[in-house]
């Protein structure tokens, strides 16, 4: 069994207070970093403080985002190399907010994976359907594309050890989740395509992650999965205690 991955995106939520608040409560509740890996995306005007407060935990500290280029005239926008330099580890890329709102393109994704790479930042890379992709079983065809398009001239060696999460965007914050088998099957396709594109040994590295709506009350049944080896946590990592319980589910399958 893999070491599962429980990862808190806190999206655009918090004051400074609370942020630094849920991070101390991290710091003091974790007893399972032994068995699970732990990560939190605090917004980027938060994310000093909470690699201050957990830069001796286990916990990993990450952005939401990125951007592609090393520095420059890019107004308000914040690098790699400037996130590194902070203490953070960690990067989500791709995730269907920055998609649908920002319309981030599969091509930049894949610039801005390249870029968390030459940074050494361990990026997560979101992929997942709308509702109406579903409705038209395009969930394959989808997946498939943002996969390809967002791990395009990748080397085996840069995609062993990465992170996948499998986010059906109909599930996100809406309270819908997948059903364990519904998401299952997608991550076994993933597994299958990430197979034949690297050999088995790479594919059986990558931990694929669940996300959309996932709460201490459905996180047991979906971690069960297994196929599924984290979650993708939104709504629910806002509270250190649901968190948490997330993650003791998860340190039974690890
Ligand atoms: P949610 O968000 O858990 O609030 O659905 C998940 C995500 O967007 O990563």
């Amino acid at each position: 069994m893999k070491k599962q991955y429980i990862a808190g995106n806190w999206k655009m939520n918090l004051t400074l207070d609370e942020a630094r608040d849920i991070a101390r409560k991290l710091c003091d509740g974790i007893a399972d970093a032994e068995t699970v890996d732990i990560g939190v995306f605090p917004p980027f005007v938060y994310l000093k403080d909470v690699c201050d407060i957990l830069s001796d935990s286990k916990v990993f500290v990450g952005a939401q985002n990125m951007n592609m280029e090393q520095h420059g005239a890019f107004t308000g926008e914040v690098s790699g190399g400037m996130l590194k330099d902070i203490g953070c580890t960690h990067v989500i890329i791709g995730h269907s907010e920055r998609r649908t709102i920002y319309k981030e393109t599969d091509s930049e994704i894949n610039s801005k994976l390249k870029a968390a790479l030459l940074n050494d930042l361990q990026p997560i890379l979101c992929v997942g359907e709308s509702q109406d992709e579903r409705d038209a079983d395009k969930t394959r065809e989808v997946v498939e594309k943002q996969l390809s398009g967002g791990l395009l001239d990748l080397k085996p060696e840069q995609v062993e050890g990465l992170t996948i999460a499998y986010e059906p965007v109909w599930a996100i914050g809406t309270g819908k989740t997948a059903t364990p088998e519904q998401a299952n099957e997608v991550h076994a396709f993933i597994r299958n395509t990430l197979r034949s594109k690297y050999g088995d040994d790479t594919a059986q590295s990558i931990r694929i992650q669940y996300g959309g709506s996932v709460n201490a009350g459905n996180a047991k049944e979906l971690l069960g999965q297994p196929e599924i080896d984290g979650a993708l946590v939104g709504g629910a990592s806002l509270d250190p205690n649901s968190f948490l319980d997330i993650v003791s589910k998860a340190a039974s399958f690890s």
